[in-house]
């Protein structure tokens, strides 16, 4: 009997009580900091509407407790080959497995970021987006798949979500005076951001390689003077890069347009003549299938149908992996299409992102990055990085770069100053350390510290030498181990000096040491993963299969960053 008044009664007490306010979960999972910062964005739009937000990082987030939550909004990119950032693999991997519960009261949307240039686009969105489905949740905004230049379907997305969300004008009051402001972007932010960069003066620009080198590695300093702009040792610095103005006019001249022509560059109907417009506003040196598809549109004669017909994608990918609009323009008859059209199917010049190389303290208002020139030769063009050679050949000194700081959560030093560190970053990948070291130096941080680096030559190749050789005198670096690859009749490389020293290094990771891996992915950060899981096997005595988990585990505990590209 009383099982059957109890509802009544509560029925009752209903109106009395304060109106619940409505609960939102916003996970990210970021590589670069995009999906953070836009997770960031939904959190306060959700909450300036009254909702009680909750927000993390997907290694951050209990998986268990995903049962308890009603409403799921996921921001994720997607890293390399259609695979999930470092700090999504724990989570994507728990609900692909079957300790994955079923959720058939969630209501969820997906925002997936990826860029069409790659074959996965937003591969990790969409996993997350089926699998949620599989599980029983319920879309309550389509998902939403973002190319580079993200801004606008991100927009798109939240408003939707926050429109699916909105609680009543009431609800909101009431849960607004019941929980002010939670803490999300409390800090006083700059002005100045990605869609919004700072133009900083370049107060430094040098080659850091020694005469005879194949590499030419810039170092650049630069101010943030007067543009509030702050960072912390990991974050990379985003900057804005310029076409090659003999690429631009070797276009032009393909395609048979004239530079003076005045063309639209964006929605606000803002113009600018046809060559200035190509060198700073319009990605010409990246091809994507979606852009392809758009130029057939605009040529059906010239040919280039037959590269997009079914069975030919492997043509296609590898047609469009090394070639640029001129190569296009070259092999295809696209002459004759009118550059006012061509242009609204470009992508935007996006922002090229680099790790800081300097300590914020030790070097307040100012900011350093070290870019390697990217040049070689294909089909016998001189082919150049846009960014990298634009800052080698074309940023002088007491010029305006335009910048902004691209916050990293998952490339930190550890809270506790006394815990040790292991660093690995042969070539421009040993920048972050830079900023490490010197962040440690000034605050007098007593932990270990360990250096990998590794390059081709000793005498032409050793990045900021002079600083880690102080550094390790005045013992702010506790150990230095250097593999320069080509002194030497056999490859040495990083992994092979850690292996070398497997005794020690496992001692340190007992000793509770963070790893940190910075610089190549494809090659060097996956061997150096492969040689930490052999030093665990040979010094842990651990079995292949632990070994994995171990590094899962460091991973989750935030001992094993990675910044790799
Ligand atoms: P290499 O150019 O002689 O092959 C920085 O670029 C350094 O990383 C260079 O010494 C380069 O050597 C080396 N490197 C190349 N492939 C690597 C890999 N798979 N693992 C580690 N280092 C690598």
């Amino acid at each position: 009997v009383a099982a059957t008044i109890a509802p009544a009664a509560e029925a009752l007490f209903a109106p009395a009580a304060p109106v619940a306010p409505k609960e939102a979960t916003v996970l990210f999972g970021s590589q670069t900091g995009n999906s953070s910062k836009l997770a960031k964005k939904l959190t306060k739009k959700l909450e300036d509407q009254g909702l009680q937000v909750t927000i993390a990082s997907m290694n951050d987030f209990k998986p268990n407790t995903l049962k308890n939550v009603s409403n799921l909004l996921i921001v994720v990119s997607t890293h390399g080959e259609g695979e999930p950032p470092d700090s999504a693999i724990a989570f994507h991997e728990f609900l692909h497995s079957k300790r994955a519960p079923k959720l058939e009261s969630l209501s969820f949307s997906v925002l997936a970021l990826g860029d069409t240039s790659y074959e996965f686009y937003c591969q990790t969105g969409k996993d997350f987006d089926k699998r949620l489905e599989e599980l029983g949740g319920t879309r309550l905004a389509d998902r939403v798949d973002c190319d580079v230049d993200f801004d606008e379907a991100a927009e798109q997305w939240m408003s939707q979500v926050v429109s699916a969300l909105s609680v009543s004008a009431a609800g909101a009051a009431a849960a607004a005076s019941a929980s002010p402001a939670t803490a999300t972007g409390a800090a006083v932010e700059s002005e100045y951001s990605r869609s919004n960069p700072f133009q900083a003066e370049v107060l430094e620009n040098l080659n850091l390689n020694g005469r005879g080198s194949d590499r030419e590695t810039r170092h650049l300093e630069i101010s943030l003077e007067g543009s509030g702009l702050q960072y912390e040792p990991g974050d990379s610095l985003g900057i804005y890069p310029q076409n090659d103005p003999e690429l631009v006019a070797e276009l032009i001249e393909a395609m048979g347009w004239s530079a003076g022509e005045q063309v639209t560059i964006n929605k606000n109907g803002d113009k600018l003549p046809l060559g200035e417009a190509l060198r700073k506003h319009f990605e010409i040196t990246v091809l994507t299938k979606p852009l392809l598809e758009q130029i057939v549109k605009l040529t059906p004669n010239s040919g280039l149908g037959e590269l997009l017909e079914a069975g030919r994608e492997q043509d296609l990918r590898a047609y469009i992996s090394d070639r640029d609009l001129l190569d296009l323009a070259t092999d295809y008859a696209l002459k004759g299409v009118p550059a006012s059209e061509f242009v609204t199917i470009l992508r935007k010049l996006p922002a090229r992102l680099y790790s800081i190389a300097s300590s914020p303290s030790a070097y307040p208002g100012e900011v350093h990055v070290t870019v390697r020139a990217v040049r070689y030769e294909a089909r016998e063009r001189a082919r150049k990085g846009v960014c990298s050679v634009h800052l080698a050949e074309r940023v002088a000194s007491g010029e305006a770069l335009p910048v902004f700081i691209q916050q990293n959560d998952n490339f930190k030093l550890p809270q506790n100053s006394e815990s040790p560190i292991i660093m690995i970053g042969p070539g421009t990948g040993v920048a972050p350390f830079r900023s490490f070291l010197g962040e440690r130096e000034e605050a007098g941080a007593s932990g270990k510290s360990w250096l990998f680096y590794g390059d081709q030559h000793f005498s032409t190749d050793f990045l900021y030498q002079v600083e880690w050789q102080r550094w390790l005198k005045d013992g702010v670096l506790t150990r230095m181990d250097v593999a320069f690859s080509r002194d030497t009749d056999q490859k040495v490389y990083v992994q092979h000096r850690m292996q070398e020293h497997a005794k020690e290094l496992y001692q340190w990771l007992q000793d509770g040491a963070y790893v940190y891996v910075c610089g190549d992915e494809k090659k060097m950060a996956h061997d150096v993963h492969q040689a930490l899981l052999n030093i665990l096997v040979q010094e842990g005595g651990m079995t292949s299969e632990a070994a994995v988990e171990y590094m899962a585990q460091l991973q989750q505990q935030k001992r094993y960053q990675r910044d790799v590209y």
